[in-house]
Formats: structure tokens, sequence, C-alpha cells
């Protein structure tokens, strides 16, 4: 399968802190490639590394065979990666509508007939259209927010925690519409919860302290249970 992205030795510091310290992945067109790792780990820096929020120090980012890891965030974006930060990162004070229309690149055709069937994938935001970001329900504001990157052509999107402080039924309804997205694009789901990450992933790498410390195919992951115990803490 084709190489989308590839990350190769990548360091990023916080300040002074060096907060990635080796971080090499692969992501394969088409498939789903999930970050696991604890707390801390450094996920959230990885993404935000790749997409030019935390510029790296050291180490390349190649997507599309051509090195995108000194370019600005705005740049990298069109270039055609989507980012769905952890925080969400919607605009309260505007309505579903406007929170869409202001995240299309661009107000073509194409796209409007895009929005649609974004739309079909996200009914809660179609009934609640003219609805303020703020007023939304937390799982409709992370549909919001993944719709917000996905209206877009991106060739890959990166997904900071999608499930993170939803109730079980909600997170279950925003892994049917990642699921349904996957075949039309290529992923990078960061991911804590186990359950989500093994139905979606076809591919995992593990992030500890900074660096890739452990990689394989999603059915290698779900039958090790010395990997998961040393590196996520779930037997
Ligand atoms: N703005 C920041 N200033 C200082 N340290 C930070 C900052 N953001 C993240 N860190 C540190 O970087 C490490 C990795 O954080 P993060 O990438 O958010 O981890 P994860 O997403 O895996 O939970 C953590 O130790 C965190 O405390
Ligand atoms: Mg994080």
């Amino acid at each position: 399968m084709e190489l989308l992205l590839k990350v190769e030795g990548m360091q990023t510091y916080i300040g002074q802190y060096h907060i990635l310290q080796d971080i090499s992945f692969e992501v394969k067109k088409g498939e789903v490639t999930v970050l696991l790792g604890r707390n801390g780990a450094g996920k959230t820096t990885t993404l935000r590394s790749i997409i030019g929020l935390n510029p790296p120090a050291k180490g390349k980012v190649i997507f599309k065979n051509e090195p995108i890891h000194a370019l600005p965030t705005y740049k990298i974006a069109k270039r055609g990666i989507g980012f769905v930060p952890e925080d969400q990162g919607i605009f309260n004070e505007l309505t579903v509508e406007e929170n869409l229309k202001v995240a299309m690149q661009k107000q073509d055709e194409k796209t409007l007939k895009r929005l649609d069937w974004v739309l079909n994938l996200f009914p809660d935001l179609k009934k609640f259209w003219k609805k303020q970001g703020g007023l939304l329900s937390g799982g409709q504001k992370q549909m919001l927010s993944i719709a917000r990157a996905y209206v877009n052509e991106n060739d890959l999107l990166l997904i900071d925690e999608p499930s993170k402080g939803l109730a079980p039924i909600v997170v279950e309804k925003v892994m049917e519409s990642i699921q349904r997205m996957k075949e039309e694009t290529t992923i990078v789901l960061v991911e804590q919860n186990f359950l989500m990450a093994s139905a979606i992933g076809d591919r995992f790498y593990i992030i500890d302290d900074g660096r890739t410390a452990a990689a394989g195919a999603m059915e290698e992951l779900v039958t090790n249970d010395q990997l998961k115990k040393k590196y996520l803490g779930i037997a």
C-alpha cells in the first residue's frame, strides 16, 4: 500500500522541555493508524508537531513524498492535512452552520456537495444547524469538530482523542462516524479508549515517554497482554 506520511526521528521541545525525543512512524494510504500510550506520553505533541503547531527541532516529516517539517501550519493544512484537536476547537458563539462554513477552505460547488455528504454522516448537525456551538452536547461538539476538518477534501486527518469525556453510547456514535469516514480517507487517530482504538485501527504505534516504543498490526496488540500491560496499563 502507498505510503502517505513518514515521520522519522522527530524531536520536539516545548520551551526548554525535550518532550518528543524520538518519534518515528509510517502511515499507509487508506488505513487508520492509531497512536496509543499513557497520559503525558507525547501523543498530542506528536500530532501538533506534524501540523506545525509545535514544530519539530529535529527529524523529518514527509507527506506525499515531500518534506513538510519546516512549513508553517497553514501551508501544511493546504497540502491536505486536517487536524481535529483534543479540545475540539469549535466556535461557541457561532452556529453549527457558521462553524462549518468558516472551516471550508473553498466555497465552490464541489465543497458544498461535500458538506451535504458530511452532514449525512452526522445527522445531529443537520438537526441543530442553527444552534450555537456552545449549546451543543459534548458528543455533538465532537461531531462538529470532526466535520469541520472533514468538510475539506484532505488526504489525511489527524484526530486527537475523539472519545474523551464522552458517555459510552456517544463514543459508539463517534466511532461509527469515523468508521464510515475510513472508507474515504486516511486517519491518524490518538485514542485512549482501547475498545475504540482496536475496533477502528489497522496499525498501532505506542508512544512512551516521547518515543515510539512499539508498533504492529492492530490485531497483534489485541492479543498481546504483555504489551498492553507494559505501556497502556491494561491487562
Ligand atoms: N505547553 C506545555 N508546557 C510544558 N509541558 C508541556 C506542554 N504541553 C505538554 N507538555 C508536556 O509534554 C508531555 C506530553 O504531553 P502530551 O503530548 O499532551 O501527552 P499525551 O497527549 O500523550 O497525553 C507531558 O509531560 C506534558 O506535561
Ligand atoms: Mg493528549
